[in-house]
């Protein structure tokens, strides 16, 4: 069978663990696929910096809308980040032009999946992105296809490593906000410019993916009410552990009836969570998320949020799907299907 060929945008550390998976795992990554799955062409800002990988086999473009337009490519794989600019660009191209588009970005898939996934079903071509929400668990794949036969009303969990890495530590030391940021950051686990973390915006747009997934509901960001947490202080940790409680950065997506018929409800805040609730022993830079399902009863999704690793991981499941011909809408119903709910009246503020 003829390789499944890739064009990759973006090697930063993702980037390079998608090269790296696909040549450690070779052998059992084909087995699995039936195939094999070959790198054709790269695209990445810097040429020259050092990735640990070697890139001479690849077909290197600056400008990486080339990709979209190669003959010999059928995926394209977008690792660059942010919610428009090149990234949707690219995404819309690729898509147009009936070729496959794998993704971890989910500031793009929160605002603009719905119109990607229109766009994959009318051109036949597929879209993935289960590396978007929750890293290297497969919390997507869980809940479109495991619990594909579930009606689910309520799905929650710990979509911010950063935020749990801070929060657990404040518990363990005893340590105020800023000077936990701060060893967080010397430590590489928060960004230099944390705010997307610690407000509240990338749970945000994990939460907003996954609502949309497991209740078949049109993604609606903008309805996210979300508080992040920077105002989290050593005394509200200790009062929550005199109560018997730990303060969990969580997000919430659920179905609440109302006189009006079913409303989407989603939030990201700090939460107290229960010392015997199976989120609460989640700590440092660990995602999880519960999603409970009519006939499944609750199933825990728990494991690394972020990091190369796990990352290229998720990419790589994605791109083995594609290789199969898993070619189906990546939500759990065609995206001309997914329900317009009625929200509540909150905004989402995002920061930037
Ligand atoms: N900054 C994110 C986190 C990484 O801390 O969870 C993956 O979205």
């Amino acid at each position: 069978k003829a390789p499944l060929r890739l064009a990759i945008a973006g090697l930063g550390t993702v980037g390079a663990g998608v090269l790296r998976l696909l040549t450690e795992n070779r052998d059992l990554i084909e087995a699995r696929a039936g195939r094999a799955i070959a790198v054709t062409a790269v695209s990445a800002r810097d040429r020259s910096r050092d990735r640990g990988v070697d890139l001479s086999a690849y077909a290197w473009h600056d400008d990486m809308a080339e990709l979209a337009a190669r003959d010999d490519i059928d995926v394209v794989v977008e690792l660059v980040g942010g919610a428009d600019g090149p990234a949707l660009a690219l995404a819309r191209q690729a898509l147009g032009a009936g070729k496959g588009f794998v993704t971890a970005n989910k500031a793009m898939i929160a605002h603009h999946g719905q119109e990607l996934a229109q766009a994959a079903e009318e051109h036949g071509a597929a879209l993935r992105f289960e590396a978007a929400v929750a890293g290297g668990i497969p919390v997507l794949k869980g809940v479109r296809e495991g619990a594909a036969a579930n009606a689910i009303d309520r799905v929650y969990g710990i979509l911010n490593g950063t935020c749990n890495y801070i929060l657990t530590a404040m518990e363990s030391t005893g340590a105020d906000f800023g000077e936990t940021l701060a060893e967080a950051q010397a430590k590489g686990f928060a960004e230099a410019d944390p705010a997307f973390d610690i407000d509240g915006v990338d749970a945000a747009h994990k939460l907003a993916i996954l609502a949309a997934l497991s209740f078949g509901a049109e993604i609606d960001f903008g309805s996210v009410e979300i508080e992040g947490i920077r105002r989290v202080c050593a005394a509200d940790i200790a009062q929550a552990d005199a109560l018997g409680y730990v303060v969990r950065l969580i997000g919430v997506a659920d179905i609440e009836q109302s006189e009006n018929g079913p409303r989407l409800l989603q939030r990201v805040r700090p939460c107290l969570v229960a010392k015997d609730h199976p989120l609460a022993p989640i700590d440092g830079p660990t995602n999880a998320v519960v999603a409970e399902g009519n006939f499944s009863g609750r199933l825990l999704f728990q494991g690394a949020g972020a990091g190369d690793g796990p990352t290229a991981s998720a990419v790589v499941a994605d791109l083995i799907d594609l290789a199969r011909g898993d070619t189906g809408a990546p939500f759990s119903v065609p995206a001309a299907q997914l329900v317009a709910m009625p929200k509540a009246d909150s905004g989402a503020r995002e920061s930037r």
